[in-house]
């Protein structure tokens, strides 16, 4: 593994063993024991977008291994004003250790891979969230114990995260139903290897979607980026919500599971969202522990000293 562009690119062993490295560096900060493993490192944080989690989660999870992490804003930095990633990938694999990118452009985080000679983290674009279901997959498993087997229901737009947990459930062996309206399915190509290679529906029932489901995950009607279609979309939603009701056909002992931020009332009710508080937020934490385990992969000095 170089780069973290995209689940796709990773073998289901590869994603179990940052699981397992997440889960132990989690317990190990927990009981006080510091891995210095990127110690000297500095990692390169560029953010086109907004956030509170990816970039909080990463810096301090940089400064926990020893390192340091950028806060590069695209409008900062000559990025934003038109000078090409290309050059800008040459230019930075020269000072830093690695880049986690938040940007629009699925194209152009693979192209500071190509152009750059340092490992890239993909932290959001509009095509997908690698990171954020390396964290959900290590929640579903602290909390069941398991993946294989599980199923989980997305409700709501076929975005981003829609189309990173079709690729991360059906590589760890969970089936995955999607239950979206009609214009707002997934990325069809996912969607094609999903339902060649897995267990995938996707279905504008929501009950149908639900039934059965160990995980039931919801993300905002309007992604970043998005903002002119909030009205279109707030119609187009209507009803895919996560509510009492609709988990009432899930299975009794259901997880829910949010990226956040959350807006209540739309795509899942206030109740609902409180009720499962305590699964939410230990995935919102576990960003820091999945992310630090990638940094490490990718990072960390390749010799017996560094593995965990
Ligand atoms: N879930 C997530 O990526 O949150 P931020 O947008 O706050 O980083
Ligand atoms: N789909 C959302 C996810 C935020 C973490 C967005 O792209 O804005």
């Amino acid at each position: 593994m170089k780069h973290l562009l995209k689940l796709y690119d990773l073998t289901e062993q590869e994603i179990i063993e940052l699981l397992d490295s997440a889960d132990k560096l989690k317990y190990e900060q927990k009981h006080g024991i510091e891995h210095k493993l990127l110690k000297g490192k500095t990692l390169g944080m560029i953010f086109a977008k907004s956030s509170t989690r990816t970039r909080v989660s990463f810096e301090v999870g940089m400064l926990q291994l020893g390192g340091n992490a950028l806060f590069l804003s695209s409008n900062d930095i000559q990025l934003g004003r038109g000078e090409p990633i290309c050059d800008t990938a040459r230019v930075l694999s020269r000072y830093l250790d690695g880049i986690m990118i938040r940007t629009f452009k699925q194209s152009d985080v693979e192209d500071l891979a190509k152009f750059g000679s340092i490992p890239i983290i993909n932290g959001l674009t509009d095509y997908c969230h690698p990171c954020q279901v390396l964290a959900d997959l290590m929640t579903i498993r602290e909390f069941k114990k398991t993946l294989k087997g599980l199923k989980l229901c997305f409700v709501g737009d076929g975005n981003n995260m829609a189309n990173s947990l079709i690729v991360g459930a059906i590589k760890v062996g969970m089936s995955i139903s999607i239950a979206c309206p009609k214009g707002y399915e997934p990325a069809p190509e996912i969607v094609k290897w999903g339902t060649e290679n897995g267990n995938l529906v996707i279905t504008q029932d929501l009950q149908e979607a639900v039934a059965n489901a160990d995980v039931v995950y919801t993300d905002v009607w309007a992604s970043m980026g998005q903002e002119g279609e909030k009205e279109k979309r707030e119609k187009a939603f209507q009803g895919y919500q996560v509510n009492a009701e609709l988990m009432s056909h899930a299975n009794p002992d259901a997880m829910v599971l949010h990226c956040l931020p959350a807006h209540r009332g739309e795509e899942i009710t206030a109740d609902v969202l409180e009720a499962h508080a305590n699964e939410i937020f230990e995935e919102a934490e576990n960003r820091l522990h999945a992310q630090k385990a990638v940094m490490v992969a990718l990072m960390g000095v390749k010799n017996k000293q560094a593995k965990l």
